[in-house]
């Protein structure tokens, strides 16, 4: 099958906290290279590594000054292409973060582009006068907190940034911002890179009427503007299709019903995208105090919404399935249990989503049960959080700094962060120098070395599920249903693949819970399952418990 992605499952690096080798605290390129062997055992086809592109790191490498050079921090350019060669040794396929709806304020482009309105790269980016008072072109807000505009002194012009004033958002109305994005995609492909993961890709064409939002500082109206799908294609038909590239763009506003548009093969955009709807299951929606706003996750919610992408993209499309990266909390501390249940409850996350039909994208540290962090609010190092503090807590003073600091801990993104647990040895097997941020303490109990000695071994169910979808069709292919979906505590659902009926059953609670009597008429044969106890399907399910059978009679 040329969509080799289809039947892959991914695994994506945050390269600053994966491994270390030169003991500087920081993650690197020959880390990465040193662990292709654990990745290849747990089976993984293909890596999404995170910016390691120059940068000054404000966002840690979502900034990118330079993108055709590595960050030295990282490594050099040759041991990047060591990397790929390497990996495509171990068939394992790199899939590089193409970070082009701003670049640093650092880039030479910007560089140069603040310095007059009539040079070659002035038209580069958002530039505008503000109003007749001076204030900033309207009251669009950066998703890090505050105005979407700076002022800059030396072209006295406003700019526009969606994130950090530190990244400039790029016009891509102009043809030749255009052309060098693509310019640098061939760039690296002519270095063996097999795909794109793209960042805030549905940001890229601006609403150009800069309409006021009704509450200043929100960031609607950034999202899907009018001319992003001629541009998404534009950029396949340059790139994508003739060199054969996969795409897999972020896409946080898509809805199941249009996403189509963006990934339907007939539309020569994007291959797949993610999606966030599923992720914000447990958010106050249109809250004053924005993604911090927090309920509890709603089951049914989560069902229907992963239902509903599973039949819309059905014929037209194909999913990208994930519950963690690297901006998101670990899954089991966000919506689990991460202390008890630990084994059971990533083991049954992990068995809901693989059982999905889709591309699986495992999160470093996932295939391990790592959890979210609890650290003092001066511990943290994203910007995001920073940026929000000021703002909710400092400025608008919506929220408090302990209902801050508790949102934080369950859904800030640097619980996604923090150094990757190898092993009991000190920081983790991370690296022999001080790490850049804060190891989890709970390194001693939870790590690599530990997990894969363990009967119980989270890794080990990855594994198996791995294989499962390497081996059999009907995860690939087969269509879905979700049965029982107002259940509050389980999620069950059934594969098909012409005779062949597989159902996936997980209890997501902490109670014990009765199997629905129509699947215990069910004579099954067992594919996978987190509790060596199970062997028919009248016992009640434990805990977190949760199995793929194949139905091979009915009782
Ligand atoms: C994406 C990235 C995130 C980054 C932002 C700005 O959402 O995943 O980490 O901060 O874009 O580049
Ligand atoms: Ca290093």
């Amino acid at each position: 099958m040329s969509e080799w992605w289809k039947r892959a499952v991914f695994y994506q690096i945050y390269p600053k906290s994966f491994r270390d080798t030169n003991n500087d605290g920081i993650g690197d390129l020959n880390g990465i290279r040193e662990k292709l062997p654990y990745l290849r055992e747990l089976g993984i086809d293909a890596l999404w590594i995170s910016p390691i592109y120059l940068s000054p790191q404000v966002d840690n490498g979502y900034d990118v000054s330079d993108y055709r050079q590595i960050d030295p921090m990282f490594g050099t350019n040759q041991e990047m292409y060591q990397l790929i060669d390497e990996a495509h040794e171990w068939n394992i396929k790199i899939v590089m973060d193409f970070v082009a709806n701003h670049t640093s304020d650092q880039c030479l482009w910007f560089q140069e582009s603040r310095k007059s309105k009539d040079n070659f790269f002035s038209d580069f980016y958002i530039w505008k006068d503000g109003k007749s008072d001076g204030s900033a072109p309207n009251n669009w807000g950066s998703s890090f907190g505050g105005s979407a505009w700076s002022w800059d002194a030396s072209r006295q012009q406003y700019y526009l940034h969606y994130y950090a004033k530190e990244q400039p958002d790029l016009n891509w109305e102009n043809p030749t911002v255009r052309e060098y994005i693509y310019d640098m995609m061939r760039f690296w492909k002519a270095k063996g890179v097999d795909g794109w993961r793209m960042d805030v890709i549905t940001s890229i064409s601006k609403n150009l009427d800069f309409p006021n939002n009704p509450r200043d500082f929100t960031t609607e109206n950034q999202q899907n503007g009018p001319r992003m799908h001629e541009f998404i294609h534009e950029m396949n038909q340059e790139v994508l299709k003739p060199f054969r590239m996969m795409s897999v763009g972020e896409s946080p506003a898509a809805k199941s019903t249009d996403a189509h548009l963006l990934v339907d093969p007939k539309r020569e955009e994007l291959d797949m995208i993610f999606t966030f709807e599923h992720m914000h299951v447990d958010r106050k929606k249109g809250d004053i105090n924005g993604r911090w706003a927090l309920k509890s996750m709603d089951l049914p919610d989560l069902k229907k919404i992963l239902a509903s992408w599973q039949t819309e993209l059905r014929d037209k499309g194909w999913n990208a399935l994930y519950f963690e990266n690297h901006d998101r909390a670990r899954v089991i501390s966000r919506w689990g249990n991460d202390e008890r249940y630990r084994y059971e409850c990533a083991t049954a996350f992990a068995i809901i989503l693989h059982g999905l039909q889709g591309t699986p994208f495992i999160y470093q540290g996932e295939e391990i049960g790592m959890t979210n962090t609890k650290f003092e609010l001066e511990e943290y190092e994203d910007i995001e959080l920073r940026g929000n503090y000021e703002f909710y807590v400092e400025q608008q003073k919506t929220m408090s700094k302990e209902e801050f600091l508790k949102a934080v801990h369950k859904i800030s993104r640097d619980n996604a962060r923090t150094p990757m647990q190898w092993d009991q040895s000190a920081n983790a097997g991370f690296s022999q120098a001080q790490p850049w941020f804060k190891v989890n303490p709970n390194y001693t109990q939870i790590n690599v070395a530990v997990d894969q000695a363990n009967e119980k071994s989270i890794f080990k169910l990855y594994q198996e599920l791995i294989r499962l979808r390497h081996s059999e069709r009907i995860l690939t292919e087969g269509s879905f249903e979700l049965l029982y979906p107002n259940d509050r505590a389980l999620f069950i659902y059934q594969r098909k693949l012409e005779q062949e009926y597989w159902y996936i059953l997980a209890n997501m609670s902490e109670e014990y819970q009765k199997i629905p009597k129509e699947l215990t008429e069910l004579v099954g044969e067992f594919k996978i399952k987190n509790n060596s106890e199970r062997s028919d399907l009248m016992e009640d399910l434990a805990p977190y418990e949760a199995f793929i059978v194949r139905r091979t009679s009915l009782k």
